[in-house]
């Protein structure tokens, strides 16, 4: 009788913590394009968080800068009936998936967020009212990474202007670098591209890549513009075509090559790298924009999961997570990006992190505070890839650059 009642009374504790896991280990299948070396590192804190608090991690990893290749997947997958619990979109295509029916509103998760958000990223995360996507943090697309060893070298100094900028990369010629490390991929291009039209002022950039006008588009500035990018063109390797960004980020640090053009998701590869800014390497505004910030905003949705319309306590709990301030520090300290989420303590960030986080703050005031066109954030998809075909063929062609500003008019209609 003993005997019985102990095995019952074993059973039924055994059944109950069968049930008790089964319950907590729902699986989160999580897509998104972070491999590099600080990609992978910064995924990872989330990765832990989500385990540490029961969930099962199914990493659905598709390689590709920028995620073309990613958003190529999720469709396919949605497609055919096998949506992702959370995939990583951001920007107007936050909106363009709600409009198909597919997400769920997690707005149980965000009580705090209105308050704790900037209000130009606020209303991205919503759909309808209702908040749909969870911001990670804010990548600054305008900068430029210098090798230190290479800029004392020749004995130059972080430009401020494109003339500087010219006669910096002639002197790391000379010196035998690559002036300027690249990799030949049409998102790589359009970063550039938007990088030198900011250059023209906030003004210009808003009016041209914002609010698509018609005469700035067709203007001299923008004739202009092309040319200097065909200018950098002209400091950067040719076996460039194809090369992922990492790689020529590996370039810089390494002193294969002086400079790059590139988000701060630069950053956390030469974190990765235990290189230190200021004595490894200098963090820039691009020449001309120290005032101004084109924003890059991460962030994941979620997916109705067999046919439910809300969303699951594991969707629920990946959105907390990610909005948590403990959350917000590990990820940008890995990721090179700065919290999202206002009022973080800065104190751990290194003084390229600082200098993002005071910029933003004095761009927002100022007026300066841009969405980034090459990274998802000012048009929809259909007229920021046909801008990026404009782009990418003037950068692998000799074409020039008037006829390159009417395609680019032309390219601004496409909707
Ligand atoms: C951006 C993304 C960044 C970074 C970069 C390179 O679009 O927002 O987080 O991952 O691509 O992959």
């Amino acid at each position: 009788m003993k005997f019985r009642a102990i095995m019952g009374a074993l059973c039924a504790a055994g059944l109950m913590a069968g049930v008790a896991t089964a319950q907590a280990a729902e699986s989160l299948e999580v897509l998104h394009w972070w491999t590099s070396g600080g990609e992978s590192k910064a995924v990872g804190v989330l990765k832990d968080d989500m385990q540490k608090q029961g969930y099962v991690w199914k990493d659905f990893a598709v390689a590709g800068g920028a995620g073309a290749a990613a958003m190529t997947a999720l469709k396919t997958q949605v497609i055919s009936g096998n949506a992702p619990t959370a995939a990583q979109i951001k920007g107007p295509l936050i909106q363009e998936w709600a409009e198909q029916g597919v997400l769920v509103p997690i707005d149980a998760s965000a009580g705090d967020w209105k308050a704790n958000l900037p209000p130009q990223i606020d209303k991205i995360m919503r759909a309808d009212g209702h908040y749909v996507a969870a911001p990670f943090s804010v990548h600054r697309v305008n900068w430029l990474w210098i090798n230190k060893a290479a800029l004392d070298k020749v004995g130059g100094k972080a430009p401020t202007t494109w003339p500087e900028f010219f006669a910096l990369a002639d002197k790391l010629k000379a010196a035998g670098y690559q002036p300027v490390a690249a990799g030949g991929q049409p998102w790589q291009d359009l970063t550039l591209w938007e990088d030198v039209v900011l250059s023209q002022g906030a003004d210009f950039y808003k009016k041209a890549l914002v609010d698509l006008d018609q005469k700035t588009l067709t203007s001299q500035q923008m004739v202009g513009v092309f040319d200097t990018v065909r200018k950098i063109e002209s400091y950067m390797d040719n076996a460039r075509t194809g090369r992922d960004w990492n790689l020529a980020t590996a370039m810089v640090i390494n002193g294969k090559a002086g400079m790059q053009f590139m988000g701060d998701w630069a950053k956390g590869e030469f974190e990765n790298a235990k290189k230190v800014p200021g004595t490894d390497y200098v963090c820039a505004p691009v020449p001309g924009t120290s005032k101004a910030y084109t924003f890059n905003v991460d962030s994941f949705v979620f997916f109705q999961q067999k046919g439910q319309k809300t969303a699951t306590p594991g969707q629920l709990a990946l959105a907390k997570t990610i909005m948590s301030p403990a959350f917000q520090e590990q990820f940008s300290l890995y990721k090179g990006s700065i919290p999202v989420r206002l009022g973080v303590d800065m104190s751990k960030f290194d003084a390229c992190g600082k200098q993002s986080y005071a910029d933003e703050q004095a761009a927002i005031k100022a007026g300066g505070y841009m969405p980034s066109l090459a990274h998802g954030m000012a048009q929809p998809d259909a007229t920021a890839g046909a801008i990026t075909d404009v782009v990418t063929k003037f950068m692998n062609s000799n074409q020039d650059s008037k006829s390159a500003v009417e395609a680019l008019a032309k390219a601004a209609k496409t909707r």
